[in-house]
């Protein structure tokens, strides 16, 4: 049953139709949850109400899937004022996005030039770029995207995800680039061909690229809420003597904020993906999709209507 319905949430994430109904009509059935409203202002309110709790922020201005080279223009452009908002507002938050946004789709060229503007702006304020990982399909083509940046940039990191075969592999070619690097166990459905189909895989395979990355020397971002990933997390920093500069915890908003809290009081950097945005759909989906008993949630925001 779990996976009937995890697999038709995946199914709607990525219904168009959807999307732009979705748009249209603004946060709806429980997405608030998850999403800090369609605006910037909107965002920076929730940043402000994070950073005085102690937490830090990666901020992402919701979109993906971008196949039009204006609106891609466009995500870029709204990215850069996010960017310019966190700098002038001195909020600590760094900023996350998704390479179809900026028209990886599209060409090369586009991908390309839109990353340089933000970084440029982004490297103005000493804003921290992540580039998130998408889909199996576009993860060469978003690792060769980030190494090209990388020579140019030292204010842009990406993400690598556990479910992956290839990852461990990935973990050791990025070593010289001095990659800094978020690790999740992945949110899009991937065949068998490419992916772990065991939950049980994943999570062992999420333990060593963490100990890889960290005992190579390099920033690692460890993006889960699960305790046992963050317990293991903490004996391996602690037998190893990393220091607390070269790794972080990252969480998304709405999930467990009191694991949130618990860990800063423990003294360990807590940073929330705090998403905003009309295109909100198939995020929402996504984290439907992990955890569906996430829908009882969905269900009372629409009785309450
Ligand atoms: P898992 O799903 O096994 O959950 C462990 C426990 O956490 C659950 O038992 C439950 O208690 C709690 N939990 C998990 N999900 C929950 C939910 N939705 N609601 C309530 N409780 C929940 N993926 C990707 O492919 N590319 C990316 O770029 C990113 N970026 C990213 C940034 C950050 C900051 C985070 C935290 C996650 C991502 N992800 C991601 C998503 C990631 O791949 C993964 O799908 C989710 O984090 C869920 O996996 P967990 O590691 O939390 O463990």
């Amino acid at each position: 049953m779990e996976k009937l319905l995890r697999n038709s949430f995946m199914f709607l994430s990525r219904n168009k139709m959807m999307t732009k109904l979705a748009k249209k009509y603004g946060l709806r059935f429980g997405a608030a949850r998850f999403v800090a409203g369609n605006t910037i202002e909107m965002a920076t309110k929730v940043i402000e109400e994070l950073n005085k709790k102690g937490l830090d922020v990666t901020l992402d201005y919701l979109g993906e899937f971008i196949q039009d080279e204006q609106e891609a223009n466009e995500m870029a452009n709204n990215t850069i004022k996010a960017i310019e908002a966190i700098g002038k507002e001195h909020l600590q938050s760094q900023l996350s996005l998704k390479l179809t946004s900026m028209g990886l789709d599209i060409s090369d060229e586009v991908v390309l030039q839109n990353m340089r503007r933000i970084l440029s702006v982004a490297k103005q304020y000493k804003v921290f770029v992540t580039i998130d990982m998408e889909d199996y399909s576009r993860c060469e083509r978003t690792l060769e995207v980030y190494k090209e940046l990388r020579k140019e940039f030292n204010n842009v990191g990406t993400v690598l995800q556990a479910y992956l075969y290839r990852t461990v592999m990935d973990i050791e070619e990025l070593a010289e680039y001095r990659a800094n690097l978020r690790l999740v166990k992945g949110a899009y459905k991937e065949s068998s061909r490419v992916a772990f189909p065991e939950k049980k895989a994943v999570d062992e395979n999420f333990k060593q690229i963490i100990k890889m990355h960290l005992l190579n020397g390099n920033f690692t971002a460890v993006a889960t809420h699960d305790d046992a990933i963050i317990d293991y997390t903490k004996k391996l920093v602690k037998v190893h003597k990393i220091p607390k500069s070269q790794f972080e915890f990252q969480m998304l908003y709405g999930i467990r904020p009191e694991k949130q809290l618990e860990l800063v009081k423990e003294g360990y950097r807590l940073r929330v993906y705090v998403p905003y945005g009309t295109d909100w759909y198939g995020y929402f989906m996504r984290r439907l999709a992990e955890r569906p008993a996430n829908v009882a949630f969905v269900l009372k925001g629409i009785i309450k209507k």
